[in-house]
C-alpha cells in the first residue's frame, strides 16, 4: 500500500529525523508513522518469532504494528508519536532489547 502526502512537503514549516542513520524530511504535526509512511517506507519492525516485516495497520494505537526504537527506546507506538527533529528512529527487530532487564545500559 502506497501512502502519499496530499499536499507538497512545506519547505519552511518542514524539519528532519533521521531514520535508520538517513536523515528525512517531516511536515509540522506529522507522526512519526506519518513521515516514514510518506517517505515511502512501511517495514517498521520484524515479529520475534518469525521475522516477519509488520507495518502500521490501525494508526491510532490499538494494533502495536508500528513499534519502532526512538532515541534508543524501544517499543514505541510511531502512530502515536509526534515527529520531532533530530530524532533517531530505527527498525526494531527480534524481541526487545531490555537494558534494565539485562542489567546493562544498551
Ligand atoms: S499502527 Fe496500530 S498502534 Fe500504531
Amino acid at each position: 500500500m502506497a501512502f502519499i502526502r496530499l499536499d507538497p512537503l512545506p519547505c519552511e514549516s518542514s524539519a528532519e529525523l533521521f531514520f535508520e542513520d538517513r536523515p528525512m524530511r517531516f511536515a509540522q504535526g506529522d507522526t512519526v508513522a506519518g513521515a516514514l509512511l510518506a517517505a515511502g517506507i512501511d517495514t517498521f519492525r520484524q515479529t520475534p518469532v518469525t521475522g516477519a516485516e509488520r507495518g502500521p495497520w490501525c494508526l491510532m494505537g490499538v494494533c502495536f504494528e508500528c513499534l519502532v526504537s526512538i532515541d534508543g527506546v524501544e517499543n514505541q507506538r510511531a502512530c502515536m508519536t509526534p515527529a520531532r527533529p533530530g530524532m533517531q528512529v530505527r527498525r526494531q527487530t527480534g524481541s526487545r532489547h531490555d537494558a534494565a532487564a539485562a542489567g546493562g545500559d544498551a
